[in-house]
């Protein structure tokens, strides 16, 4: 195994969300050090301004490279959709930059050609329309119907899931005509494989339901195993940084991650 394995791989979201997509990574690639970085002091990302996202993302690339990352993968569409190609540029040879789009573009059009497909999201991902041209880059006939709905990540981080005022929410919005006739949903928000049995229970199984944590994941061992960076020995070390610490945060880490953490308080600007 090279040296450079060994290096951690870098997650980033806009808060506790990213998790889901850390946690997917951990069960697939046992071995690999992880540091994550939630950039909590500024979420929701979905409703801020694409400038405002890069800066943030830039900021927590330089954290990431500084802690030596081989690997940054962003694990939030808001932030994906807004910095990717600049952190691409930004970031150039020192790391090799991961989205959660591209991996879930390249599963819709292999597998719904000439089919529609429904997309939720934050309002950023969704404004950006970034889906949408890249699915209609592909040619495959797919007719991709988004959302926006805002609501769904504040309500999940506030523990409001698999509950009376969250199946209601969520029927809100699955009834909303634009996602009539689909065959598939994209859950283009990391916070969403947390509703994932409850949105596909509102479809009793009429449609699949996609979340791009396993397939973020898939991603991430293709890029590491071509390019001969899989550590695949030892005990690994995981680190998980916040750039607002509160209790809250920490106890809903454990939802999206599955088991505990311990968060440390670090900030993007001092
Ligand atoms: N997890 C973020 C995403 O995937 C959404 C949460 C936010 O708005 O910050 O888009």
């Amino acid at each position: 195994m090279k040296k450079e394995a060994l290096a951690p791989i870098g997650i980033f979201d806009s808060g506790i969300g990213g998790l889901t997509v850390a946690h997917a990574i951990r069960q697939l690639l046992p071995h690999e050090n992880m540091m994550y970085f939630g950039d909590t002091a500024h979420l929701p990302y979905g409703d801020k301004s694409e400038a405002a996202i890069q800066a943030y993302s830039i900021k927590i690339a330089d954290v990431l490279l500084k802690k030596g990352c081989k690997v940054i993968v962003i694990a939030c569409n808001s932030a994906s959709s807004a910095s990717y190609e600049l952190l691409k540029e930004y970031v150039r040879k020192d790391a090799h930059i991961l989205n959660v789009i591209d991996p879930m573009v390249e599963l819709v059009t292999r597998l719904y050609e000439g089919k529609v497909v429904g997309l939720i999201g934050t309002k950023r991902t969704v404004q950006s329309g970034i889906y949408t041209n890249k699915i209609n880059e592909a040619n495959k006939g797919i007719r991709l119907q988004s959302l926006a709905t805002p609501l769904l990540a504040p309500m999940i981080e506030e523990g409001f899931f698999n509950n009376q005022i969250s199946h209601e929410i969520i029927a809100q919005y699955l009834e909303d005509p634009i996602l009539k006739d689909i065959e598939a949903l994209v859950l283009a928000c990391t916070h969403y494989p947390l509703i994932k049995k409850e949105i596909s229970s509102f479809y009793q199984g009429r449609v699949d339901v996609l979340d791009s944590a396993v397939v973020v994941a898939e991603a991430l061992q293709n890029y590491l195993s071509e390019n001969m960076l899989l550590n695949t020995e030892g005990e690994p070390s995981q680190h998980f940084f916040v750039s607002d610490y509160t209790e809250a945060f920490e106890a809903s880490t454990r939802l999206f991650f599955q088991e505990k953490v311990t968060l440390e308080r670090h900030p993007l600007w001092n």
